[in-house]
């Protein structure tokens, strides 16, 4: 980094990009940018990357991205086995003599095998991936460091942020010799988490609000397994007791490291619980504590849920965008919370990249926000319904818990119940329209032609394969066994499928981006009636994130082509088509009853010791 011979104001070269905060998102964009060659600053406040478990699920959208950018194979190895199948238990305790419903899902292996055989378009390339928060982010973390275009700072603290026209001041502590030092950059991405100190810097409301209750998690190490799978080796298990839901626990390593969530009232203290008792109560649910050997407690702490969204994702210069927990905030149920951060550390990268490139117009860096806010509306409400599926127990456990173990008829017919809920209500790990139809309307998409028709309608429970303008084109095996994504260039891509009457036409499309210096990697597939016949089009433009950004039946005029470039490169705007209805507004998120409140996490338990270092 160019130093301008003043010690305390550092300036970064125009074309580099400083991330404040060094948690998975802030890694990872870091990792992506530099993918597409641009340099960054990462500055951390903490010493070292978490300890806490949070998240466990890498879901399968964030694992094609992952493959982008060459991690996956590194996730997996750290991961749960791929041998090993992801069950939820349903009890009212582990003295349950079974489980009264179960979701049972394949192990990855076997997902890569079923997804091969569908070959259908419904399948994502890469299947989901467990593996804990604290493993993920220490890998990430190693590989920021090796890379020469990463410069990570850990154990420097931002404390002011502040927008001029022509940048962004920062002013940071190096908090090993309390050196104050102020970063000038172009570019700032604030993924410093929930309390974002820049989104308050720079006065971003975060609307929505905490939903009742509290949980202390106690996350512990324990070989008891004979004991802790009584009942079979679990991802989840979901824990009831007569009001309603009691607990929840994580396996995080499918070995010997376990998360329990004790759910409390809001104004119970839980600084009065001892750790082992936590567990013990959790594992117990409606019954007697549990116990089991604990060989370790590993960390402790209180922890509040909210729902909420930033009201914008960018400050009013244009310069500063929030991405992860910075920008929303969900229930974990369902897992989104960690892997839209991914979506939005992939989105402002590919575009950041082109803009300090100069292969893209700023137009780019405000489809941020356009794309990406709607995906988190729509994830931050559906973490919501997930998680009223399991409030939703106390109607069934009212007359008290122990009647779902009776062997009477009163008992069975309440368990057949239960599972019937179960099975109704399986979306917190099923729901793929969530997780992988990402619907993008933005400035930067041409409007579809009108012999595009109508996009299919979105599900979020169902991924509907498609490669109308803005969606995430299909993934397809070729005839050769090759993924179609892995034809996809670094940069742009367009992909041809080939019959006669395409390859006699002038690929315009090519000598516009060539004209324009948009780098486009030229696809061209022979008979794959297959995969043609998912894509349902000759002619696709692929973006760097995998979304369709036009499409056609053949090639257009130079003129058009032209057009179309100048469009998806942010260099000439189209006219913005309206957001989905499927969008929910910020009030849908909470549910009735609820107040939407401003800076939500300045309500969020700071008092109770929200997972801080
Ligand atoms: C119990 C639980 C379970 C979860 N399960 C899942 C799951 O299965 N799947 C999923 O996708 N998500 C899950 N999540 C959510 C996931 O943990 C978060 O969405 C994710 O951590 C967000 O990443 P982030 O990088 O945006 O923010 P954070 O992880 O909060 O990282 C922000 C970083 O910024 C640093 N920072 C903050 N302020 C400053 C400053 N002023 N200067 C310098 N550095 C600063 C912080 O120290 C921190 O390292 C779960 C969360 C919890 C609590
Ligand atoms: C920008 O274009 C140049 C020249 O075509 C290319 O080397 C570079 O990788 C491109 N970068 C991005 C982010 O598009």
């Amino acid at each position: 980094m160019q130093d301008m011979g003043n010690d305390s104001i550092q300036h970064l070269e125009n074309n580099a990009v400083l991330i404040l905060g060094g948690g998975p998102v802030g890694l990872l964009l870091a990792v992506a940018l530099a993918r597409y060659g641009v340099r960054s600053i990462i500055l951390e406040r903490n010493l070292s990357t978490t300890k806490w478990p949070k998240m466990d699920l890498t879901n399968s959208r964030s694992m094609e991205l992952l493959r982008r950018l060459g991690l996956t194979e590194g996730i997996r190895n750290l991961g749960v086995p791929a041998t090993t199948p992801y069950h939820v238990y349903m009890i009212t305790g582990l003295h349950n003599k079974a489980p009264i419903a179960s979701w049972e899902f394949p192990c990855v292996e076997d997902l890569r095998d079923q997804y091969r055989e569908e070959n259908d378009g419904t399948s994502p390339q890469e299947p989901w991936q467990r593996i804990s928060q604290a493993v993920f982010e220490s890998y990430l973390k190693k590989h920021c460091e090796q890379n020469p275009l990463i410069d990570c700072r850990f154990g420097w603290k931002a404390e002011k942020i502040t927008e001029a026209a022509d940048g962004v001041s920062v002013m940071a502590t190096d908090l090993s010799s309390q050196t104050p030092v102020t970063f000038f950059a172009k570019y700032v991405v604030a993924c410093d988490g929930a309390s974002s100190r820049t989104r308050r810097d720079l006065q971003i409301p975060l609307e929505g609000g905490p939903i009742p209750g509290y949980a202390l998690l106690v996350h512990f190490k324990s070989r008891d397994l004979s004991k802790l799978f009584k009942l079979g080796r679990f991802w989840h298990l979901f824990i009831f007791g007569k009001s309603g839901l009691h607990g929840a626990v994580i396996c995080q390593d499918d070995k010997e490291i376990f998360t329990t969530h004790l759910l409390l009232p809001l104004d119970a203290d839980h600084e009065s619980i001892d750790s082992y008792d936590a567990v013990y109560r959790t594992l117990g649910g409606s019954g007697e504590p549990f116990k089991v050997a604990i060989d370790e407690i590993i960390v402790r702490s209180a922890y509040r849920h909210s729902v909420a969204v930033a009201r914008s994702y960018r400050s009013s210069g244009g310069r500063v965008f929030l991405a992860g927990d910075s920008a929303h905030q969900n229930i974990p149920t369902g897992g989104y919370g960690m892997n839209m951060g991914i979506g939005d550390a992939y989105d402002i990268a590919w575009k950041l990249a082109a803009v300090v490139q100069h292969n893209g117009s700023h137009v780019l860096l405000e489809s941020y926000e356009q794309e990406r806010r709607p995906v988190a509306l729509q994830a931050v409400q559906r973490s919501r319904v997930h998680h009223d599926v399991h409030t939703g127990m106390v109607e069934f456990l009212a007359a008290g818990a122990h009647l779902v173990e009776e062997d009477s008829d009163a008992g069975k017919s309440l368990r057949e119940k239960i599972q019937q809920h179960y099975t109704i209500h399986n979306g917190e790990n099923t729901d793929t329209g969530v997780e992988m139809d990402h619907r993008h309307v933005s400035s930067i998409y041409p409007p579809p032609s009108p012999e595009d028709g109508q996009p299919p309608s979105w599900d979020p429970s169902r991924y509907a394969p498609s490669t109308f303008i803005g969606c995430r084109a299909p993934h397809v095996y070729l005839k050769n066994g090759d993924s179609i994504f892995d034809y996809y260039g670094p940069h742009w891509t367009l992909i041809q499928f080939e019959d006669e009457t395409h390859s006699q036409a002038s690929n315009t499309l090519l000598q516009a981006a060539q004209q324009l210096d948009l780098p486009l990697k030229h696809v061209i597939l022979k008979e794959e009636q297959h995969a043609q016949q998912i894509w349902k089009v000759p002619l696709v433009l692929v973006r760097p994130d995998g979304h369709v950004a036009w499409r056609g039946h053949e090639f257009p005029t130079f003129e058009s082509a032209l057009a179309v470039i100048n469009i998806v490169g942010g260099w000439k705007n189209a006219p913005l088509q309206e957001t989905a209805d499927t969008v929910p507004q910020v009030a849908a998120l909470l549910g009735a009853g609820s107040q939407v409140v401003d800076q939500v996490a300045d309500y969020k338990l700071d008092k109770m010791g929200v997972m801080q270092q």
